[in-house]
């Protein structure tokens, strides 16, 4: 199954300026709404509080602290499902990410909340494709697949979505 992590981030790399912000900054959203499709969703309880509407046509899991991902994701059954945040749910579900899709935002935050808020030293990124999403104003989705350093895959699977 793949498992995609997406997110608006700024130019500095943070997805919000606190943790109860409501993202109305970011200019992804009709993309968002077709690549995330019918798939799962899954996102922290504190994102979960910043969208009070929901997300219609998708299954959305809601973690806790206590969840485990690996049970999470043993549950669903499609072939594809999306992390959406925050910084503390990438984190939690880092490693069983398979892609990351950035859409880098020409904004800067003093402070805020990283796209990972823990750092891991054993993720590398390696370049898919580029998406215009507002191109005049320089928004583009930026896709990668995860590789891991103890996988033993040397070229990245290709695919594009
Ligand atoms: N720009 C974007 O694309 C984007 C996307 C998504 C979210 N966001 C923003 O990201 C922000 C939220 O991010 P976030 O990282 O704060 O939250 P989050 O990842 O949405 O949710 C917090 C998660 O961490 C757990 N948690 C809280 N305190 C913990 C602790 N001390 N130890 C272990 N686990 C803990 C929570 O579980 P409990 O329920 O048990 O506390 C929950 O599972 C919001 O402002 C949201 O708008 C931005």
């Amino acid at each position: 199954m793949e498992v995609i992590g997406i997110a608006a981030v700024t130019a500095n790399g943070y997805i919000a300026r606190h943790k109860n912000e409501r993202i109305s900054w970011s200019r992804d959203l009709p993309l968002f709404q077709k690549q995330t499709g019918n798939y799962p969703v899954i996102m922290g309880s504190t994102t979960y509080k910043t969208i009070p509407n929901g997300l219609s046509g998708r299954q959305m899991i809601v973690v806790k602290r206590s969840d485990s991902p690996e049970m999470i994701l043993r549950k669903i059954k499609h072939n594809r499902c999306f992390v959406i945040g925050g910084g503390k749910t990438f984190s939690k579900f880092a490693p069983h990410l398979t892609h990351l899709y950035l859409t880098m935002h020409p904004i800067i935050f003093k402070s805020g909340i990283r796209v990972f808020s823990e750092i891991r030293d054993d993720i590398f990124l390696s370049f898919i494709q580029m998406i215009p999403v507002i191109e005049a104003e320089g928004i583009f989705q930026f896709q990668y697949e995860l590789i891991k350093s103890k996988d033993n895959r040397v070229e990245p699977n290709k695919t594009t979505h």
